[in-house]
């Protein structure tokens, strides 16, 4: 696939035109950002990670006939795509209260919800992303009221797959953020842009420890190291990473066995 001109560069991505009209190329940057750009860093390896995880995480997704923008992984940072019109909305997907939810209403970190908590953001950074309503996002034509409440099933469809997937690997799926939107052959709406730790809040289950870019947020360290662990409990970290530093794990506790 020949790669062309670069379309539009993001925060944490480029998109490069490719021979065909109707897919492009996405590309996976070491660059960080927090609280809308005004943070920002370059984490070696990063990008190679996310990569990845989104990978594993939509063809999973695909595998259960929820429609992504993924056609395949090309190399170690890019990944061919279909070319969608993004609705300009950030989909966030809440199972416990942490973040912005708790600063914003003054829920106690760590509330478990009851059910699922979608919130809608505009995805404008000069603004801050602000949360709209539904009514706003159909008052501006950013999608329509029967769009939205399609892609809010797909987020709860999503939602429900990915608390199982994660927790099969001792993982809580605290929250994440999703993107749709509308493929350019046919215009069907589709689920875009990446899930990886830069997307979503992963704990570990035992020990509420961050394994996502909250560790950059929050100046925690050990970044890379998160992302890693992430793939490695996928399953994914098999392959040799270049440009990403080996995987610290704790020295193993001794057990001692009393003998009779
Ligand atoms: P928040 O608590 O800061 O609103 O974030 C909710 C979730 O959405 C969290 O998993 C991080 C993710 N997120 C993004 O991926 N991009 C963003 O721009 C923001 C604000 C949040
Ligand atoms: N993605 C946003 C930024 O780049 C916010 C965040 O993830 O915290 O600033």
């Amino acid at each position: 696939m020949k790669k062309g001109k670069k379309l539009y560069e993001g925060k944490a991505k480029i998109i490069f035109a490719s021979s065909d009209k109707n897919l492009v190329i996405q590309h996976f940057k070491d660059d960080a950002t927090a609280f809308n750009n005004q943070k920002k860093s370059n984490i070696e390896g990063k990008g190679i990670l996310n990569n990845r995880i989104s990978e594993h995480i939509l063809s999973a997704l695909k595998d259960v006939a929820i429609e992504n923008h993924l056609v395949k992984r090309l190399n170690m940072r890019e990944q061919l795509i279909e070319l969608v019109d993004i609705i300009p909305i950030e989909f966030v997907i809440r199972n416990i209260a942490t973040g912005s939810l708790t600063k914003r209403l003054g829920i106690e970190d760590g509330t478990i919800l009851n059910k699922p908590l979608i919130e809608f953001c505009y995805k404008n950074d000069e603004l801050g992303d602000p949360l709209v309503a539904k009514e706003h996002i159909d008052a501006f034509e950013w999608a329509s009221v029967i769009e939205i409440d399609y892609i809010t099933q797909q987020c709860l469809r999503i939602n429900d797959f990915l608390l199982g997937m994660f927790k099969g690997i001792g993982i809580k799926l605290v929250d994440f953020k999703l993107e749709f939107g509308k493929r350019k052959s046919d215009g069907k709406i589709i689920l875009a842009d990446e899930i990886s730790p830069d997307t979503c809040r992963l704990w570990d289950a035992d020990t509420e420890k961050k394994l996502d870019k909250d560790r950059f947020r929050k100046d925690l360290g050990n970044i890379i190291e998160a992302y890693q662990e992430v793939a490695r409990r996928l399953g994914i970290l098999h392959e040799q990473i270049s440009n990403v530093r080996p995987i610290k794990f704790p020295k193993p506790t001794a057990v001692k066995i009393k003998k009779k």
